[in-house]
């Protein structure tokens, strides 16, 4: 079966380069018979233009407007496939437009934005998708990947911090013990671990509630447990969800709390207070406070949180070593940390056992297949923690390729993560090349990009002997590092900024340009 492919208009709100590739996409989409099925693999650029999870969400519902439901689905992700929600975006879905998949909140990075936006989509039929295409069945043979991963415990073994006294900021060590448990890793893998809650914000909750804390619940993973430890392992209550919000206005005796609580529900702009936890909800609302069994049943499952795996299975087979920023932040008096990181950062003892699982990486994130191809890595913060295994891994195997490190974070008196071992292997001459960045070191901020610009002319020589390059942590420092090596390709290789935007998106196709942020 063939079909004509159809030509976004003149007048669609694209840049003349967004065209011509949308275009080209559209024009290879329709080239193969509809009823092909679409690998399990993870998507590229390439292949789904909105998959990039440097763009906005409003942005890449614009680039798949007109598209059938399960792309439409697909553009809402947050475009990370980094496997939280037990699927990768389009096999998540795909199984939400094959009604396979009932839950809309399981995407952790796109968080209510996400499942607001499948919410409106399915409600709407995704108005502008035009109806002959929304018949088309190629989503629908995309198999949703419902096997789950090997999930084992793994033993907590410490949580040593890697910033110096008197540092703004608190990143760790964390080592997880797997021996015994048949976990097999790869470098490059991220391990997923299932956190419990803060028990001193479950006590507050259960107070708030005026609730038995023994008092048996049927919670959202389908477990019929006692109240505090639903409450403690089982439910969201970080990020409430819309259900429970409405539950809770549904629920509130005054009326005005009511309205406010529907309005966050909705997400209409400027409902107050945004962000709020289920303890913050609570705490405003007083009149709010349904039946315990309506309340927990609306909340959202829990989520595992992911990590890229900071050691090389060759040489800490039985472990994983992660490199975790605790985040800690502050509203309305009361001290806020992020549910994951401080259950690593703080609360695991010798005596915590975990249930965790490996999640591949999304993309080709893995050290090189020739031990004699160079390698570029930028990681400022916690970036830096695949690179330590890429280099443990070509250390181990004794790889002749060159490596290129650019490292940053704010200081280089408390914040030089691994400073020894990086120092070691620039010596030993592991390490080619060391580029830092201390962002606070100055008063105007530096950051790994102004290392990279500053040395131009060799990076391109790099990249013309065929060098990878991976990017890996924060989500805004990889959309400007993108940015400054496409400035960087266009200058060096004499060419538009459109061009060396297609020279890296082939480095991404030939997995050569491969980022993992988050
Ligand atoms: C593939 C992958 C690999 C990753 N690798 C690493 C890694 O190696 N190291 C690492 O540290 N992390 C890594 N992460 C991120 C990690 O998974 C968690 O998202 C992170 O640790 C935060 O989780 P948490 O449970 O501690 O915080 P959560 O409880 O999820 O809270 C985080 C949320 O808190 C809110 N928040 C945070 N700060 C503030 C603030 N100042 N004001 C208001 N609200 C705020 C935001 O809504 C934020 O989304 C990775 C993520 C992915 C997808
Ligand atoms: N709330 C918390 O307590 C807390 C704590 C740690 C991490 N986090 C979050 O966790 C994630 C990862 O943290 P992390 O420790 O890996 O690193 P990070 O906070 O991203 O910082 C690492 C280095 O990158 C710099 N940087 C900031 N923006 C950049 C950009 N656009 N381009 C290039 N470099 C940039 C930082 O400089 P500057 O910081 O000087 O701008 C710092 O020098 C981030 O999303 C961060 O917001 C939160």
């Amino acid at each position: 079966m063939s079909h004509i492919a159809p030509l976004i208009p003149d007048d669609a709100p694209f840049s003349s380069a967004e065209r011509a590739f949308i275009n080209g996409w559209i024009a290879a989409y329709y080239a193969t018979d509809v009823a092909t099925p679409i690998s399990a693999a993870p998507a590229t650029v390439g292949e789904f233009p909105w998959h990039d999870a440097s763009l906005p969400l409003d942005r890449r519902m614009e680039i798949a407007a007109g598209q059938p439901m399960p792309q439409l689905l697909m553009a809402a992700m947050a475009q990370q496939d980094c496997g939280q929600c037990g699927y990768l975006c389009r096999t998540y879905a795909a199984a939400i437009a094959e009604g396979k998949e009932k839950a809309l909140t399981r995407c952790v990075p796109g968080g209510k934005e996400t499942a607001r936006k499948l919410k409106e989509l399915l409600e709407t039929g995704g108005a502008s998708a035009p109806a002959t295409v929304l018949a088309a069945p190629a989503a629908a043979t995309i198999a949703p990947d419902t096997s789950g991963p090997a999930t084992v415990a793994a033993q907590f073994r410490g949580a040593r911090p890697l910033n110096r006294a008197g540092s703004a900021k608190d990143t760790r060590q964390v080592v997880l013990n797997l021996y015994g448990s048949g976990l097999r890793y790869q470098t490059g893998d991220s391990i997923g671990i299932m956190p419990t809650n803060c028990p001193e914000t479950v006590a507050a909750i259960i107070e708030e509630l005026g609730a038995d804390p023994h008092a048996d619940v049927d919670a959202p993973n389908s477990k019929r447990l006692p109240l505090r430890e639903a409450l403690s392992r089982a439910c969201d209550i970080g990020r409430p969800s819309d259900e429970a919000v409405e539950v809770l206005a549904s629920r509130a005796r005054d009326p005005d709390q009511s309205q406010r609580l529907q309005a966050l529900a909705e997400g209409y702009p400027g409902a107050e207070p945004e962000g709020a936890d289920l303890l913050e909800l609570l705490t405003v609302f007083p009149s709010a406070r349904p039946p315990l069994q309506e309340l927990i049943l609306a909340l959202a499952p829990l989520q595992p949180r992911l990590y890229s795996i900071a050691c090389s299975p060759l040489v800490h087979g039985g472990e994983v070593h992660l490199t975790v920023a605790a985040v800690r932040w502050e509203k309305r008096g009361r001290a806020r940390k992020g549910i994951a990181s401080c259950f690593l950062a703080e609360r695991a003892t010798e005596e915590t056992t975990m249930p965790v699982f490996v999640q591949p990486p999304a993309h080709r994130f893995r050290p090189p297949e020739s031990d004699d191809a160079p390698m570029i890595m930028i990681g400022p913060g916690t970036g830096i923690a695949p690179f330590r295994a890429f280099l443990q891994e070509r250390r181990e195997n004794g790889a002749k390729g060159r490596n290129w490190l650019f490292f940053g974070d704010q200081r280089r008196a408390t914040d030089f993560l691994y400073e020894d071992e990086l120092i070691t292997w620039h010596k030993e001459g592991l390490l080619s090349r060391l580029d830092v960045a201390f962002s606070r070191d100055q008063p105007e901020r530096i950051y790994v990009q102004q290392r990279m610009r500053e040395q131009s002319a060799r990076l391109w020589r790099w990249l013309n002997d065929g060098a990878y390059v991976f990017v890996c942590g924060a989500m805004a420092m990889g959309r400007d590092v993108d940015t400054a090596l496409a400035a960087i390709v266009a200058r060096q290789g004499g060419m538009g900024i459109g061009a060396a935007k297609a020279y890296l998106a082939q480095l991404g196709r030939e997995g050569r340009f491969v980022k993992d942020v988050y």
